[in-house]
């Protein structure tokens, strides 16, 4: 690969022009620009070892750089700014970079993941409450990390830990024996379990009396009452039917469904691991870990009724992954309220002595500029819903843009663009930026948005049938690809920075950096497309032209489906 010769290079210039020093560990490197006026690949290593060197990073570069003569593939080499190291390649060196990217199947991205384990913990909704808008980001978030790492090579365990083992259940088990509505629960059954949770919640805000009998139920849960059992099992099957239909819509399948009750058995060793390890104390009758040294506050892992915590329950979860599965990794998603939870939980678990890097991804709520979206007041704007919404203002967009389109057709396609519009706006921002959902920015036309992207695709992806309509004879793959134009070169050079979009949206946790990259890319595809004839093109140039459209709408599906999102071929 171009990038790894290029990487060898600077390291031999760097020793090149300085025999006698020791460089340790230090890494030459060269990584694909941002942007083109810095040229295709850039070093930055001068500034690193100006520390060594004790002489001006600029310095540094400029000797490196007269030292040791480029390989044949580079232009120019250019030494800029406080000591970059500017690589400019031959257009003849883009194209058999190109040439190799399209003979792969994973289009050039490596699989650095090889034989690692990782596992993921997204979505995770709570049982008896509806999966409402909130969740939906740590599902759409944590379904395309997880498609991100397995397509690095990563083996991925994805389980949805579900809140099945909450303080919701003694509410909801003393509201079912009072307000249950059978036909409703027949009918309805997530609307009704959340009803009777409402209407329950807002009892135990008033009346003390409900709240100390709720509590009661909850433990009586969790010391194994047959009847109460019963009822929680009810009630988390027919939650799980819910969430099934939504994760069948949103494309979303986990390796693993196994919600804290899970753990449960576990907690008392929990516990006593904790206490022998010195690490918890009793205080005011509950049992705490004290880590205010540690800034994190106090975390309490035993209340004073004897009933665990949430983050007794992580504690033990992360005990049986690593024992079970010995990950490299495990990832965490859900919104930035739980940050202080999951530094307490990690913190706890390493002084246990567990291994894996533990890393929690958090991101911002969701507004709707109309609603918040708190379940425990009843205001909730379900997902289902949303999604409906999404399909049909999709179908209206459809049957503008495709009107001859049979209608079985319009609505298939109205599914992945209402669908991926929806995700979309999740993954095209920085996770840990606040979003405000919009239809008109969800389903623009003209923006950084999904149905744009599918659009774009759908659109690349038709050059090639019209070039065989127009030339039956011809054979585009018997062309090599050739990079002429300033707009080509451009284009080419966006194509080659795929792999560095994939890996870097993985390895930050950021999808929005593929997102931002695909966009940009089709952006470029669009002018290029205007600039440059196609078949009207002499032959040779006009092969060329289709295989770059072609790679280009390769790179588009690959990326919306690492995304999660679907790319018809036909809009
Ligand atoms: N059920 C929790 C919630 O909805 C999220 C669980 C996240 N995963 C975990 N291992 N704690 O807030």
């Amino acid at each position: 690969m171009l990038e790894r010769q290029l990487s060898e290079w600077v390291g031999e210039a760097f020793r090149a022009a300085f025999p006698e020093t020791d460089f340790g560990g230090a890494e030459f490197a060269v990584y694909p620009t941002k942007d083109e006026s810095f040229g295709d690949y850039q070093c930055n290593a001068a500034m690193k070892l100006a520390g060594i060197l004790k002489t001006a990073p600029r310095n540094i570069a400029r000797a490196a750089v007269d030292a040791q003569a480029p390989p044949e593939e580079v232009d120019r080499v250019e030494v800029a700014g406080p000591g970059f190291i500017n690589l400019f390649l031959k257009n003849s060196a883009l194209a058999g970079a190109l040439e190799e990217m399209g003979g792969d199947r994973r289009l050039g991205v490596p699989d650095p993941g090889q034989g690692r384990t990782v596992i993921m913990d997204y979505s995770s909704p709570n049982v008896a409450k509806p999966m409402h808008i909130g969740h939906i980001r740590s599902t759409v978030i944590g379904n395309a990390l997880d498609r991100l790492y397995r397509f690095a090579g990563y083996e991925v365990i994805s389980d949805n830990h579900l809140g099945d083992w909450g303080t919701q259940f003694g509410l909801l088990i003393l509201g079912y024996r009072h307000f249950r509505d059978g036909q409703a629960l027949e009918d309805h059954p997530a609307e009704e379990l959340e009803r009777i949770y409402v209407e329950s919640y807002n009892r135990s805000k008033e009346d003390d009396t409900w709240r100390d009998q709720a509590r009661q139920e909850l433990v009586k849960l969790q010391q194994g009452d047959e009847e109460n059992l019963e009822l929680w099992r009810t009630f988390v099957e027919l939650s799980l039917k819910e969430f099934g239909a939504v994760y069948d819509r949103l494309g979303v399948r986990f390796d693993l469904v196994r919600g804290e009750s899970w753990y449960h058995d576990r907690l008392p060793d929990v516990i006593g691991r904790l206490e022998s390890a010195g690490l918890a104390e009793e205080s005011e009758g509950a049992l705490i870990c004290d880590l205010s040294d540690e800034d994190l506050k106090v975390c309490i892992v035993r209340k004073k009724d004897g009933a665990y915590n949430y983050a007794t329950t992580d504690i033990a979860t992360l005990l049986a992954r690593e024992e079970e599965f010995a990950p490299e990794r495990i990832i965490y998603v859900t919104d930035e309220r739980q940050q202080l939870h999951f530094r307490q939980v990690f913190h706890v678990s390493r002084a246990l002595g567990v291994k894996p890097d533990l890393v929690h991804v958090w991101f911002g709520l969701m507004r709707l500029p109309e609603a918040t979206f708190s379940t425990r007041e009843g205001n909730v704007i379900k997902l289902e819903a949303l999604l409906d919404e999404a399909e049909r203002r999709a179908l209206e967009v459809v049957k503008t843009s495709s009107p001859e389109m049979p209608a079985d057709q319009q609505r298939e396609v109205a599914r992945a663009v209402g669908i991926g519009a929806v995700k979309y706006v999740d993954l095209s921002q920085n996770p840990q930026s606040l979003v405000t959902f919009t239809w008109d920015k969800a389903l623009a036309m003209d923006g950084n948005s999904a149905p744009y992207l599918q659009y774009a695709h759908a659109r690349i992806a038709s050059v090639r049938d019209r070039y065989r309509e127009r030339f039956p004879e011809g054979r585009c793959d018997d062309w090599p690809i050739r990079i002429e134009e300033p707009v080509e070169r451009r284009l080419a050079g966006l194509l080659t920075r795929f792999p560095a979009a994939v890996l870097g949206a993985a390895e930050q946790y950021r999808p929005n950096i593929l997102a931002d990259y695909l966009y940009n890319l089709s952006q470029v595809y669009s002018s290029f497309y205007q600039n440059v004839p196609f078949l009207k093109a002499e032959e040779g140039v006009r092969e060329s032209r289709v295989r770059l459209c072609d790679l280009v709408a390769r790179v588009l599906k690959t990326g919306l489906d690492l995304l999660g999102i679907e790319a018809p071929e036909r809009i």
